[in-house]
């Protein structure tokens, strides 16, 4: 008799107890969380506006800095090797590309990092160092991400904006992966190929639901700086005060 309850068609080969199957399973609440966050309803109503987006764009910076930079300092770690694929979703080039467009040469010193951002880049950086193995829940939440709901985003911000000539639209774009879904495919069987103590896979599991909260946390800060800067914009006008150049 068969122990091990499939779950996937036979093209695929996943059990129950492949990582990849539990990774999502366990995040599968964050996720819902994460598409009804206001920032993400904007997204999918086709509202996106641009100072949501370039804010986005500035803590999308920061947050893949630091998973890049960690991964590729950990590239040979056996947690780390099966799924790095820099060529194929590295995104820091991308999005430097895209606040170029937006905020003009000197982006660097007009980009704002709002206090949720830093501290996820700042739990990229601790496990880089300290346990390289959780990389693996933030790489898979990140680019399987972009991957996924990520290129519908993309073309509906497209819309929204009217932007042309995918300007500023660079960190949706993998000119590297042609196919998103077999990409997919691949880097489930690497994620599955990694062998993991069951401490240290219960240590992922975690840190992806973690890792889902910080991005929630970054999109619902980024939300309260625009309404806050929205109403301060409204209230100065009411009170008829000079009223501030709005940067964002
Ligand atoms: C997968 C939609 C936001 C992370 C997916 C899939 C869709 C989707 C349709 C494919 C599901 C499948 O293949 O079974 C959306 C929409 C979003 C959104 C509409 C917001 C408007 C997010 C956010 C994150 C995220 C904010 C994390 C930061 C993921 C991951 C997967 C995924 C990691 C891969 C799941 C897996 O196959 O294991 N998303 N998503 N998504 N999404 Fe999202």
């Amino acid at each position: 008799m068969e122990t091990e309850k499939k779950t996937h068609t036979a093209a695929e080969q996943m059990t129950d107890r492949d990582l990849s199957e539990q990774i999502k399973k366990v995040t599968k609440e964050s996720h819902v969380r994460a598409e009804n966050t206001e920032l993400m309803l904007s997204f999918q109503r086709g509202k996106v506006t641009l100072p949501q987006y370039k804010l986005l764009l500035c803590s999308l910076y920061e947050i893949y800095q630091a998973l890049e930079e960690e991964l590729d300092r950990n590239s040979d770690h056996p947690s780390v090797a099966p799924i790095y694929f820099p060529a194929e979703l590295a995104r820091l080039k991308s999005i430097e590309k895209d606040l170029e467009y937006f905020y003009g040469q000197d982006w660097r010193e007009k980009i704002v990092i709002p206090a949720a951002t830093k501290r996820y880049s700042h739990r990229l950086r601790q496990i880089g160092k300290e346990n390289p193995e959780f990389l693996l829940a933030h790489a898979y939440t990140r680019y399987l991400g972009d991957l996924s709901g990520g290129q519908v985003l993309g073309r509906i911000a497209q819309k929204s904006m009217d932007l042309k000539n995918g300007d500023g639209l660079s960190f949706f774009a993998f000119p590297g992966v042609s196919s998103p879904n077999l990409f997919k495919q691949l880097y489930r069987s690497r994620m599955n190929s990694v062998e993991l103590t069951e401490q240290e896979r219960n240590g992922v599991l975690e840190e992806a639901v973690r890792a889902f909260e910080f991005n929630i946390q970054v999109f619902e800060d980024l939300q309260k700086m625009l309404t806050v800067s929205d109403n301060t914009l409204q209230s100065s006008m009411t009170q008829s005060k000079p009223v501030k150049a709005n940067t964002l």
